[in-house]
């Protein structure tokens, strides 16, 4: 088995949360669809599916280096929210989490000198530098629009090509 018990330990932990991540995402996208907020729905809705997404990386991970995925049951995730905006509070707070989670699966890969695992999670790290800052711009445009109704419905509107403007923006960035 290439993937020490260690590090099939760590990784099922990760996997566990990134389980209640997607079950978080799916219930606030729930709340916004019942609230009128279509835009943010969306948003959210998709983001689920990102979780889910690294779900299966690290589940395809342990399974193809011998070692065993373990699918957890998750707790119920909070399912009413004060404002649109706490919602992506919520979402910022998860991904800090995440990010201290990563780092955290990355020294334990060092110690163990694991570098199949150290250069597989590399990709994780990269990941949440851009999940926090998609968070962080869009909790941003609270303070620049406002929060009175019509600045909300703004901001839900223009949430649901917000991933996809955030990358075109980043993509040009690095272009020399
Ligand atoms: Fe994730
Ligand atoms: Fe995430």
């Amino acid at each position: 088995m290439r993937i020490s018990s260690k590090i099939a330990k760590a990784i099922n932990d990760q996997i566990a949360y990134e389980a209640s991540a997607t079950h978080a995402y799916v219930a606030i996208g729930s709340w916004c669809e019942r609230t009128g907020y279509d835009g943010s729905a969306a948003f959210f809705f998709e983001q689920a599916n990102e979780e889910n997404t690294h779900l299966l990386k690290f589940t395809h991970y342990l399974n193809n280096g011998g070692a065993e995925a373990i699918i957890p049951a998750t707790e119920k995730p909070q399912g009413k929210f004060n404002s649109l905006e706490s919602t992506f509070q919520v979402g910022l707070k998860s991904e800090q989490t995440v990010t201290k989670l990563i780092n955290n699966l990355v020294e334990v890969a060092e110690r163990e000198k694991d570098r199949a695992t150290y250069s597989f999670l590399q990709w994780f790290v990269t990941e949440q530098i851009e999940e926090e800052t998609l968070f962080e711009t869009i909790l941003q445009k609270f303070e620049v629009v406002g929060r009175d109704k019509l600045a909300i419905y703004q901001i839900d509107q223009s949430l649901a090509s917000i991933r996809s403007e955030i990358m075109t923006k980043r993509v040009n960035q690095q272009q020399p």
